[in-house]
């Protein structure tokens, strides 16, 4: 059976993806950032089903997407940083990780069974109008089987999770195309648990200097075991050219290679271009089968969350 898409601006296709959620199954929603698997955050069955969709290990926590910060606010704590955060970059690509509320209805294994959550508003107004008509907060991770790279396009959810996902909404390619930017909020302090589609400084400008997990007691985020994001080839970092045998991810005015592959984050060395581009081109790449030459990328900007998934991708083929 192949899995039904239909346009995410739709609205019959949005009332038939909010009944699939409400009867528990699972929709494929495009964000800003990466395809979200979406299931009704607070039914633990359909929740269940995203875990076995994804083969991901349960102990995994999700985050909660909301469509306001009232929303949020009955989920976790804010507190004076969260919402200053909120304030300043939803809906967008920065998910809050906060202590969580008794009362939520939040399925535990949603949460993880952690006293913590992560909420996100996304820019996104497909997901958004699903978590209206619902009136429910929903739970998405990236609509990934675990262990491959987020996917950016309908087409790659659908290679991916086939018909273990029972609609998906095709809303084009993924403006962002990096996972959002996780901090977590522990009194006044703010930590980095994943770099992603809001740049460091621009958090450090409200949040003050984000502290690493390492040296922090904030819960580390368990998807970030370096194996997480990972191509089924080898990647060779840093590689000034490609040699031969190899395929080719390059950055900036490169010129192409006879006989070699490449696939171009940004010609014009663009690091927003380049995020946006980063899972198609190892998704495409790593199809060929042969291992990767990546060409550097400048750790500024969102050039930390690139070379965050690069090196994950790498340390996972060795
Ligand atoms: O851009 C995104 O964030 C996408 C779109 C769909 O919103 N979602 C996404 O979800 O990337 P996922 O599940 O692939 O990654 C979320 C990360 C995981 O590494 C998880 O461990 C971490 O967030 N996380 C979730 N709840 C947490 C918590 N309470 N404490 C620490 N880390 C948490
Ligand atoms: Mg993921």
């Amino acid at each position: 059976m192949t899995v039904p898409v239909r346009p995410a601006d739709d609205p019959a296709a949005l009332d038939a993806a909010a009944e699939i959620l409400a009867g528990g199954g699972l929709v494929a929603v495009p964000t800003e950032t990466v395809y979200g698997l979406a299931a009704d955050a607070t039914n633990g069955r359909a929740v269940a089903r995203i875990f076995e969709a994804k083969g991901r290990p349960r102990f995994n926590p999700l985050i909660a997407h909301v469509d306001s910060i009232a929303r949020a606010e009955r989920l976790v704590d804010l507190g004076r940083l969260g919402h200053a955060l909120a304030d300043a970059f939803w809906p967008g690509p920065l998910t809050v990780v906060a202590k969580r509320r008794a009362g939520s209805d939040i399925s535990d294994l949603s949460a993880a069974g952690l006293d913590t959550l992560a909420v996100r508003w996304p820019d996104a107004p497909a997901m958004t109008a699903l978590i209206g008509r619902l009136d429910r907060p929903i739970a998405a991770p990236s609509a990934n089987p675990s262990g491959a790279v987020s996917p950016t396009t309908a087409a790659h959810v659908a290679a991916g999770l086939g018909d273990r996902v029972d609609l998906i909404l095709d809303g084009g390619p993924c403006r962002v195309g990096l996972e959002s930017t996780i901090v977590a909020i522990d009194e006044e302090k703010a930590t980095l648990l994943r770099a992603g589609g809001v740049e460091r400084g621009r958090v450090e400008a409200i949040a003050g200097p984000l502290a690493t997990p390492e040296a922090a007691s904030a819960p580390t985020a368990p998807g970030m075991l370096s194996s997480h994001y990972a191509p089924p080839v080898p990647l060779r970092l840093n590689a000034q050219l490609p040699h031969t045998g190899e395929s080719w991810l390059a950055f900036g005015s490169q010129q192409p290679i006879e006989n070699i592959q490449m696939f171009n984050l940004s010609p014009t060395g663009n690091l927003a271009e380049a995020a946006a581009n980063l899972f198609a081109g190892l998704t495409e790449l790593g199809g060929l089968g042969k291992p990767i030459a990546v060409s550097p990328i400048p750790e500024s900007g969102l050039g930390e969350a690139i070379n965050d998934r690069l090196r994950r991708a790498a340390a996972a083929k060795g």
